[in-house]
C-alpha cells in the first residue's frame, strides 16, 4: 500500500510519544507494577486505543496521558506542531454521571471549560453552549436542566460537549460507552468517530469491547499485565492477531457466524500484578509456552508492517528491530 506524504511525515512525528512508562503503586507494603514499561506513539489525526482484561493498567496509563497523574519513570511527550488547534486534553470518563456536578444546570457544566479558559467573550459563551448541545444530539433548552433529568447515553453526550468545549486537540476516552445499553453505545459511538473526524482531534481510547474497538480505532496496543504485548493496525489486528494473548482475547469474541461462543482452554484467571509471574507474565495461561519463557521477558519487536509483538514463539515476518 502507498503512503501519503502526510502519512510519512505523521509517522516522523507522532502527536504523543508515550516512552518507558512505568507507574507503580504502594499497597500494604508491597509494590503493583500497574504499568511497566509501556512505549507507544499516537500520530496526528489518528486514534490508538488500548485493549485487555480487567485491571491490566488501561485507566492508570489514560489518567497519565490526560496529565491526572505521572509516571514513576518514563516520559509522555505531545507535539502539537500541525494540530488544528493548540493543545488542550480532555478526558470522558465511563460514568457519565459521576463525571458531571449533580448541582449544576446542564448550561453551567457546559460553560466551565469555556470560561476557564478564556475562549470565548462574556456574550459568546451562551450561543456556543448552545451550538455544543446542538453538536453532541441535544436541545438548545437543556441548558437549564439538571443531569438527573437526563437518560445515561444523554448524560454522557452533555459529558462530550463538556469535553469539547474545552477545545481538545487530543481526547482521552476511559470506556466512554461500557455503561450504556447497546443501542445507546452504537449512536455514542457513531457521534465520537464522527467529531473526531470533523475536529481533527487525535484520541487515546479505552476499551475492553473489542467491537468498539475495531469500529474506532486507527490502531491498537493489547496489555497484559501492566505491559504491552502487540500493538498493530485495526484490520491487521482482527485479521491476523498474532500474540497468544490476543488470539485468546478474540476467541473470546461470540462467532455469530456459528451461533455459539468459542472458548479456548488456555483460558484462566489473570494474575495478581501484586505478583506476576516471572519471564513472560502470560506464560502460566499460554498454550505455547516453552522453558525460555519462565525465565526470558520477551520485547515487544517491531516489523516492517506496522505490527510489534512480544513473543518469543512469534518470528517477525519481515524485518525486526527493538520498539
Ligand atoms: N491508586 C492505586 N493504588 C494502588 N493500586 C492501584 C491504584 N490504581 C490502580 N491500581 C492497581 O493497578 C492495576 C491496574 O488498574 P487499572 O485501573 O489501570 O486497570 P484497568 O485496565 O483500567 O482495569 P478495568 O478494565 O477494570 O478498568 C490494578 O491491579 C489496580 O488495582
Ligand atoms: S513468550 Fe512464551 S509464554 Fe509468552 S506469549 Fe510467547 S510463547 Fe507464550
Ligand atoms: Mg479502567
Amino acid at each position: 500500500m502507498m503512503m501519503s506524504e502526510l502519512d510519512m511525515e505523521h509517522m516522523d512525528r507522532p502527536y504523543l510519544k508515550v516512552s518507558e512508562v512505568k507507574r507503580y503503586f504502594q499497597a500494604q507494603g508491597r509494590t503493583v507494577k500497574s504499568v511497566d514499561g509501556v512505549s507507544f506513539d499516537i500520530p496526528l489525526g489518528t486514534t490508538f486505543s488500548l485493549v485487555g482484561e480487567s485491571g491490566c493498567g488501561k485507566t492508570t496509563l489514560a489518567r497519565m496521558v490526560a496529565g491526572l497523574d505521572r509516571p514513576t519513570a518514563g516520559a509522555i511527550a505531545f507535539d502539537a506542531q500541525g494540530a488544528q488547534r493548540p493543545h488542550r486534553v480532555q478526558m470522558i470518563f465511563q460514568d457519565p454521571y459521576a463525571s458531571l456536578n449533580a448541582r449544576w444546570r446542564v448550561g453551567s457544566t457546559i460553560a466551565e471549560p469555556i470560561r476557564f479558559q478564556g475562549l470565548r467573550g462574556a456574550a459568546g459563551v451562551d450561543l456556543r453552549v448552545v451550538e455544543l448541545l446542538q453538536r453532541v444530539g441535544l436541545a438548545a433548552a437543556d441548558v437549564s436542566k439538571f443531569p438527573h433529568e437526563f437518560s445515561g447515553g444523554q448524560r454522557q453526550r452533555i459529558s462530550i460537549a463538556r469535553a469539547l468545549a474545552g477545545e481538545p486537540s487530543f481526547l482521552v476516552c476511559d470506556e466512554p460507552t461500557s455503561a450504556l445499553d447497546v443501542s445507546v453505545q452504537a449512536q455514542i459511538l457513531n457521534l465520537l468517530k464522527r467529531l473526531q473526524r470533523e475536529e481533527g482531534m487525535t484520541s487515546l481510547f479505552i476499551s475492553h469491547n473489542l467491537a468498539v474497538v475495531r469500529f474506532i480505532s486507527t490502531r491498537v496496543g493489547v496489555m497484559y499485565l501492566g505491559r504491552l504485548v502487540e500493538v498493530a493496525p485495526t484490520e491487521m489486528l482482527f485479521e491476523r492477531p498474532q500474540h497468544p494473548y490476543t488470539q485468546l482475547l478474540m476467541d473470546a469474541i461470540p462467532r455469530l457466524e456459528h451461533g455459539r461462543r468459542r472458548v479456548r482452554n488456555a483460558s484462566g484467571d489473570v494474575p495478581s500484578p501484586l505478583d506476576p509471574p516471572g519471564g513472560c507474565t502470560f506464560h502460566p495461561r499460554c498454550p505455547l509456552a516453552m522453558e525460555r519463557c519462565r525465565s526470558e521477558t520477551p520485547l515487544l519487536k517491531a516489523a516492517a508492517d506496522g505490527s510489534a509483538v512480544a513473543c518469543h514463539a512469534v518470528v517477525p515476518t519481515v524485518h525486526a528491530s527493538a520498539a
